[in-house]
């Protein structure tokens, strides 16, 4: 808006008014920033809430005062009727694929030939598997969005991105001045927890599951309602750059560095500087990174880093000749359903699983892949003989993500679940608001078994020794058929059993007395209450002392949980509330079951280095992984964040650590190396 031209329709400002717009935009985007790209927020949501509806406010009131980076703009526009479409100012090219590292060389050999050097450096960057955008910044804001489309033309998306907290509206200018225009390219994701949550909350609202976070990022950046692309959890990682107007750029690395300066995450396990042969180890360590990830990547993209290299090598019609993605070996195969299965799970829960044809997904034989539940198959219009895609993701069990229609023969046969319990024969009940039918008989032999197995499992009671098929001997003999009978069992009894001997029966006998003391928050996650998972147990923990706290709380006082949904709130307190529930603990307890509560413990403990410390950890540690480290730390009583900023105590930098090993330097932010780390943990580590 220009000052000269003042439509009369707009209330006149006072200064007061405009200083407090002004100053809760700045206000605003920082804390915006804070939360959404560097993880480390200093206001609460409610505070952060409460603001943002005083300047939308003010704005509505006083239109002219809304600048174009306002972060007001972030909450949605009007829908849009369609999508315009705008032409890429330079195509926006794909990639071709290696998949060995023959390949590999072979795309280093073309590079040494065709420059007439050997002495070249790539960068080397996760490849990530979301959508990819381009946005468009004029004197350093953003003035345009699309999509790549068919490379040429893409969609016209800016409403849609500018709700995307993670991507700034202005560029930020504090280290270098923006360009009288850059297109920033990007690749658009949904982290995988946030996909998760995101396809609970829409089966519960009887909405179609995304089949991958891929899909729901592209269908979230589809919306002509930028509403609900705003309710979206999406994310964005820079990773490149379309024309530039008024800068200019030596390298790749360059051109990260600067990205990352203007505001925008760069994904810190980019590597720059790296030789024909590290290229090679950096996709090995890609590949090993990946399951503990919290985003999909599908292989890693390998980029000559100098510009003038790149501008000499050219590009083909649809791909450059200066870098090359190196993919992962497919998480997708197609095979055929054999069967279908039921299973009856520990809350009785009937469960159609898809017996296939066995196949390799990424190193693993898959046979088995769960189909949910009926309405899944109805939907996905699942029958036995079908050709099948199945996927499988990290540890994830595979799925069936949807059938491949025209190779249908016409002979596969609609599978219809069964209408009484394929284990005890009991009725089935479709409960009212789910989808899942249930064996109505709590004493159902593949209920108990399925109990048992969760009680013991790792992150549960974690007794060694007790493996699935002990656990349905015990049952189906009589043994065992409660929790508290597994403290009861006799070693001699035990070595009776069949494939048992006195050695392993000992050996049991030692783990379930192990067992029988335990943290509060395995105990309440191994008792396999519906819809409360390993977080809903520390949670509880985090919130009571002990069971009898816990087991007398109301679903109202549960529900108060920061971070517990409504319906485990009410499954928690009616589970306690049940008087066989009650006396199924008192039972445990008279078995000799203790159950503590370390996180109240470690409070009056002595002081540690850790506690009430704020530490990053970044690169690969050899003697423990991030996420052994990160539990300890949590144990310590530190926070740990995923990114380095004034807040920081400390990074933990394994091998390979990355940009924010320079950040901790401009910062002052003390770094550990693994040694300096492992003695500051003391114990069993220095
Ligand atoms: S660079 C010409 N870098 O892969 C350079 N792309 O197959 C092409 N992608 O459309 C883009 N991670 O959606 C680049 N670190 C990364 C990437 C990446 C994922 C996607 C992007 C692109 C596709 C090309």
């Amino acid at each position: 808006m220009q000052w000269w031209i003042w439509p009369e329709n707009f209330p006149m400002t006072t200064d007061a008014i405009q200083e407090e717009v002004l100053a809760l935009q700045q206000e605003l985007t920082d804390h915006s920033y804070r939360y959404h790209v560097l993880d480390d927020p200093v206001i609460d949501d409610e505070t952060y809430d409460k603001k943002l509806r005083r300047l939308i406010e003010l704005e509505t009131q006083y239109p002219q005062l809304q600048t174009p980076d306002s972060p007001t703009l972030r909450v949605g526009a009007p829908p849009l009727k369609d999508f315009k479409t705008a032409e890429h100012t330079l195509p926006m090219l794909s990639l071709d694929n290696a998949f060995s590292d023959d390949e590999i060389m072979a795309f280093h050999q073309r590079v040494i030939k065709s420059l007439e050097t050997e002495d070249i450096l790539y960068t080397v960057e996760p490849k990530l598997d979301g959508v990819a955008v381009e946005l468009t910044y004029e004197g350093g804001l953003l003035t345009l969005a699309t999509t790549r489309g068919d490379g040429r033309t893409g969609e016209v998306i800016t409403e849609n991105i500018r709700t995307i907290g993670q991507i700034p509206l202005k560029l930020n200018q504090e280290k270098m001045a923006a360009p009288n225009r850059i297109e920033v390219r990007g690749e658009i994701i949904i982290k995988t927890p946030d996909f998760e949550v995101l396809n609970r909350h829409r089966t519960e609202n009887g909405e179609n599951a995304f089949a991958n976070p891929r899909n729901a990022a592209a269908g979230s950046l589809r919306q002509l309602d930028s509403k609900i692309t705003a309710s979206r959890p999406l994310c964005i990682f820079a990773y490149g750059i379309g024309a530039v107007e008024g800068m200019r750029f030596t390298s790749q690395s360059q051109i990260l560095e600067t990205l990352g300066s203007f505001g925008f995450p760069v994904n810190g396990y980019v590597q720059k500087g790296v030789d024909i042969q590290n290229v090679l180890k950096v996709y090995q360590h890609y590949q090993e990174l990946r399951p503990d990830l919290d985003y999909e990547i599908d292989g890693t993209v390998i980029k000559v880093d100098e510009i003038r290299f790149q501008q000499a090598l050219g590009e083909k019609t649809k791909s450059p000749r200066w870098a090359i993605a190196y993919k992962f070996p497919a998480m997708e195969k197609t095979t055929t359903i054999t069967d279908i299965l039921v299973q009856v799970g520990r809350t009785g829960t009937l469960t159609p699983v898809a017996v296939l044809e066995p196949v390799n997904i990424g190193g693993v034989m898959v046979s088995r892949a769960t189909l949910h539940n009926e309405d899944e198959i109805r939907r996905k219009d699942i029958r036995i003989g079908d050709r099948v895609m199945v996927t499988r993701a990290g540890d994830v069990i595979p799925k069936v993500v949807k059938v491949v229609s025209e190779l249908r023969q016409g002979n596969e046969t609609i599978f219809e679940m069964p209408v009484s319990c394929p284990v005890c024969g009991s009725q089935v009940r479709r409960m009212d608001d789910e989808a899942a039918i249930k064996c109505i008989n709590a004493a159902c032999p593949a209920q108990i078994k399925e109990r048992i197995r969760h009680f013991v499992s790792k992150k549960a009671l974690d007794v060694d020794g007790l493996g699935k098929k002990l656990v349905e001997q015990l049952v189906d003999i009589g043994l065992v058929k409660t929790f508290a009978d597994l403290f009861l069992l006799e070693q001699e009894k035990l070595a009776e059993l069949e494939r048992m001997g006195d050695k392993s029966a000992a050996n049991l006998i030692d783990a379930l007395t192990t067992a029988r003391s335990v943290d509060l928050n395995r105990f309440v996650f191994a008792l396999g209450i519906d819809h409360t998972g390993e977080n809903a147990g520390r949670l509880l923990a985090g919130t009571y002392e002990n069971l009898e706290g816990l087991m007398a709380a109301s679903a109202e006082d549960l529900a108060g949980i920061h971070g517990l949904g409504e319906k485990t709130a009410t499954a928690i307190a009616s589970f306690f509330s049940n008087p066989e529930n009650q006396r199924l603990v008192a039972d445990l307890e008279a078995a000799g079951v203790r159950i503590s509560n370390p996180l109240y413990a470690k409070q009056e403990t002595k002081d540690h280095p850790f506690s009430g410390k704020t530490i990053v950890l970044t690169g690969t540690l050899s003697r423990l992984t991030r996420s052994e480290a990160k539990t300890i730390l949590l144990g310590l009583g530190a926070k740990v964040t995923g990114s380095v900023s004034a807040k920081t105590d400390f990074l933990v930098a394994g091998e390979a650590a990355g940009s924010k090993m320079k950040k901790a330097g401009d910062l002052g932010v003390e770094v550990l190396d693994e040694s300096g780390f492992l003695s500051l943990l003391g114990e069993d580590f220095g």
